[in-house]
């Protein structure tokens, strides 16, 4: 795909992903909207930037979705590509899960994606071609302990994704998932962290991860699922889930101390 001219919509562009997306693509010669609940971040990155225009919005409620979306769309005049980017994570025993916590992570990661693209697509279809592109995770094809809110979130985008591009067969609307594995952004906290390095998790720089996800976005495959041997567990845990079971139960007993330290709750800390 040329970006050259295409009106792009961005959410989570003030991110640590989100922000390098959002540069490529604007040099790309795009037009962009770029949505975020960080104002000050989306700001201070984007304030001045030629030819983008920064929508600060809430995307954990439906009518914070419809704000968003309506003012982005019009402030470029319509839309060409919506990229889901936004995303929320959470790292516990899921005994100590906050409910409001869980409710709230799958508004941002999964219903929001799914009110955005319900929002953009009429006019998708009748100017006869779009595309909606819908970052998720490894952990949406690998259900993660410790990360159970996080990956049922996920899992849900990736079968939103498909459906959709299913039922848009026909039609020129591309909808593309892109699953990248662990990134050393902001949303992997200090817990996280330290749980990576104990349990030997690959985690890639941003600047690498952003680069292959703007490759995977603009080469229009339908699925990119990035890393090996990451790429390569997804597929086998499709097939046979016993096998990861296996193989993930002791680096589990490893990450269950970061998850929750001292038997306190991952929510207290
Ligand atoms: N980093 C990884 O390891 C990794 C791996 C695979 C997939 N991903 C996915 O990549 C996406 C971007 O992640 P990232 O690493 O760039 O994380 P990040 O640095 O935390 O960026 C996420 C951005 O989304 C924004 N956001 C959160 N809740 C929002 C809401 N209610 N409304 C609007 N914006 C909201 C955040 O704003 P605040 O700063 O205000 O929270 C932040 O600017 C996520 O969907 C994530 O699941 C990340």
């Amino acid at each position: 795909m040329n970006w050259q001219g295409q009106r792009v919509i961005l959410t989570g562009a003030a991110g640590g992903i989100g922000g390098l997306l959002a540069r490529q693509i604007l040099s790309g010669g795009a037009r962009a909207a770029l949505i975020d609940a960080n104002a000050d971040a989306l700001r201070t990155q984007f304030d001045g930037v030629e030819n983008a225009v920064t929508v600060p919005g809430d995307l954990s409620s439906t009518a914070g979705c419809i704000a968003a979306i309506d003012t982005a769309t019009a402030a470029l005049g319509g839309v060409d590509v919506l990229i889901n980017l936004a995303g929320l994570m959470s790292f516990s025993t899921y005994e100590d899960e906050d409910a409001e916590r869980i409710s709230t992570l799958m508004q941002v990661n999964l219903i929001a994606p799914m009110v955005l693209s319900r929002a953009v697509l009429p006019a998708m279809l009748d100017q006869g071609r779009g595309r909606i592109v819908n970052v998720g995770s490894m952990f949406g094809s690998i259900g993660f302990a410790y990360f159970t809110a996080y990956s049922a979130s996920k899992f849900g985008l990736r079968g939103f994704s498909q459906a959709l591009r299913r039922e848009l067969a026909d039609q020129a609307i591309d909808v593309i998932y892109i699953s990248p594995r662990a990134i050393k952004t902001p949303i992997n906290t200090g817990p996280i962290m330290a749980m990576g390095a104990a349990t030997k998790m690959n985690m890639d720089e941003p600047e690498a991860a952003a680069a292959r996800i703007f490759a995977a976005m603009t080469s229009g495959r339908k699925e990119a699922y990035l890393g090996f041997p990451e790429s390569l567990f997804a597929r086998i845990n499709a097939v046979w889930p016993g096998i990861v079971d296996r193989a993930t139960r002791a680096q589990n007993r490893t990450a269950r101390p970061f998850a929750k330290p001292s038997g306190v709750s991952a929510r207290q800390r």
